[in-house]
């Protein structure tokens, strides 16, 4: 298998928030690996923003303390990391006030050619004076661009206010709203599953699918990011955006070409069609939880309100819901969403459950006869299995018995799959939006979740505790097993 590095046009990208967290784990680790691939060509900057003061040689050591904490050692290259290192250029500004701006404009001055792209790695509060001055010193160009991180608001009210200020400067094809489970590699290959294949789509509506689960579990607490994750909330922080955004890619109508306008309209559809749910049945199809001490791999770990250190808390750190989408396709068939940290462990998966045979022609002896499933794994071991019923090998009659057909993308490919940050980051330069949110399907997101949070106000629904290192509250296994079925682990 080869695969094909196409180099991008040169580019400045201003990051700010340059020195965060963000910047650290992902971006600097990302663009460092695309450098590496040859894709970032010479003329290419990144230029570092925070209010912090450091010379252009202290952000490049930065950048080189980045790279070498957050990429695996066999991936570093001296001589790459010195060119990556090079590229690295800095700039203290203050986001709300005017220091620092001039400054960050003569910089640019000398790139005014090339793609720019303006990186809001920072809290969303700091969007729209960011804009403003983006603004107010001319930054934009004809190839300016910028992108924002997650949380786009807390509420579709506060996601309006962020939309509007920064719509007010930038135009929507040029902002890219980043969601990073867009850019995992069997996300993507959800849609090549779907619409590259034959086999699957004349299966896929509620004819033949009986029930979809999706489980994104971690095994991780809120760590240092108590502060933000307790004014959010699982629901906020995992479903509105990455649960949705793979609930949207399974159910939606084929596009009618993988272009940013096409494949956003229909995943928009999807948003707009999912059953609205507030206080008439909101305790019958959510489950909040959150965590209390337990051991997770083995390891004790402690309680979520020792994480963040308070005595109390009503944000929960894991959700269930049984979600439903209202259209001629899925009428009927649920879709059960379940997320959460200090869960069992670290596993991303879409599990499409195909229904029962119409009729069996075997008789008892050939034993239970289980329906198809088809297990998207996006992490870690990422693959597909296919489980289908084959004869049991060998003598003894006709007995039936479920295998997986299994590809696991590591093995086959034999090469590990990219960050997703480091596809996003190239269409972010490219000019590419498909992967990316549109403003109507963020407003659209939050308007099933709005509800959600305003009816476990009004029912005073609380989060039920779980240990750490389990599957969750056993309401959430309530959840399902109500409607006669099984969470996928605990399945045969
Ligand atoms: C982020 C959430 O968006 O996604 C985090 O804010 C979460 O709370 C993370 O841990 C999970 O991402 P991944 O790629 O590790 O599954």
């Amino acid at each position: 298998m080869s695969s094909r590095t196409i180099q991008v046009a040169p580019f400045d990208l201003v990051v700010f928030g340059g020195t965060g967290d963000l910047a650290a784990r992902k971006l600097l680790p990302a663009l460092y690996h695309r450098d590496h691939a040859g894709q970032i060509p010479d003329e290419a900057r990144i230029i570092g923003v925070s209010r912090r003061a450091l010379t252009r040689e202290g952000y490049a050591d930065f950048v080189r303390k980045s790279v070498r904490e957050f990429v695996p050692g066999n991936a570093i290259d001296e001589a790459v990391l010195e060119r990556f290192a090079s590229r690295a250029d800095y700039r203290a500004v203050d986001a709300t006030g005017e220091a620092g701006w001039s400054d960050l404009a003569q910089v640019l001055a000398d790139g005014r050619d090339r793609t720019r792209a303006f990186y809001f790695a920072v809290s969303p509060e700091l969007f729209a004076p960011l804009s403003q001055h983006i603004q107010e010193f001319h930054l934009i160009t004809p190839q300016s661009r910028v992108v924002l991180e997650k949380p786009i608001g807390k509420d579709g009210d506060s996601a309006q206010e962020v939309n509007e200020a920064v719509g007010k400067v930038f135009a929507e094809n040029q902002i890219f709203r980043i969601d990073h489970y867009l850019g995992k590699e069997t996300v993507q290959n959800l849609m090549a599953l779907r619409f590259a294949n034959r086999l699957f789509e004349p299966l896929w509506n509620s004819g033949n699918i009986d029930h979809i689960q999706i489980t994104v579990s971690e095994d991780i607490g809120v760590g240092e990011r108590g502060g933000y994750y307790d004014t959010s909330g699982a629901l906020r922080d995992m479903v509105q955006n990455h649960m949705l955004q793979l609930v949207t890619l399974i159910a939606m109508e084929p596009p009618d070409a993988y272009d940013s306008e096409s494949v956003r309209d229909e995943k928009l559809k999807v948003l707009k069609a999912l059953k609205r749910i507030d206080e008439r049945n909101v305790e019958q199809v959510t489950v909040r939880g959150q965590y209390r001490a337990g051991s997770v791999a083995s390891k004790p770990v402690q309680s979520y309100l020792d994480d963040i250190g308070r005595e109390e808390s009503n944000t929960e750190t894991f959700v269930a819901i049984k979600a439903e989408i209202a259209n001629w396709r899925w009428a009927g068939v649920p879709f059960y969403l379940r997320t959460g940290k200090r869960l069992a462990e670290r596993v991303s998966e879409i599990v499409v459950n195909f229904r029962h045979i119409s009729h069996s022609i075997f008789d008892h002896t050939a034993g239970r006869i289980h329906h198809n499933r088809l297990v998207i794994r996006l992490q870690p071991d990422e693959g597909v299995t296919l489980e289908v019923m084959i004869k049991d090998p060998g003598p003894g009659g006709m007995r039936l018995r479920r295998i997986p057909l299994d590809m696991s993308f590591a093995e086959t490919f034999g090469v590990a799959n990219p960050d997703a940050y480091e596809r996003l980051l190239m269409d972010v330069i490219r000019g590419n939006q498909t992967l990316f949110m549109s403003r109507n399907e963020v407003a659209a997101a939050w308007r099933w979740i709005d509800p959600i949070i305003a009816a476990w106000a009004t029912t005073g629904q609380r989060p039920s505790p779980y240990s750490s290192g389990s599957w969750g509250p056993s309401a959430s296994i309530a959840l399902i097993e109500r409607d006669g079925r099984t969470w996928f682990e605990d399945s045969e």
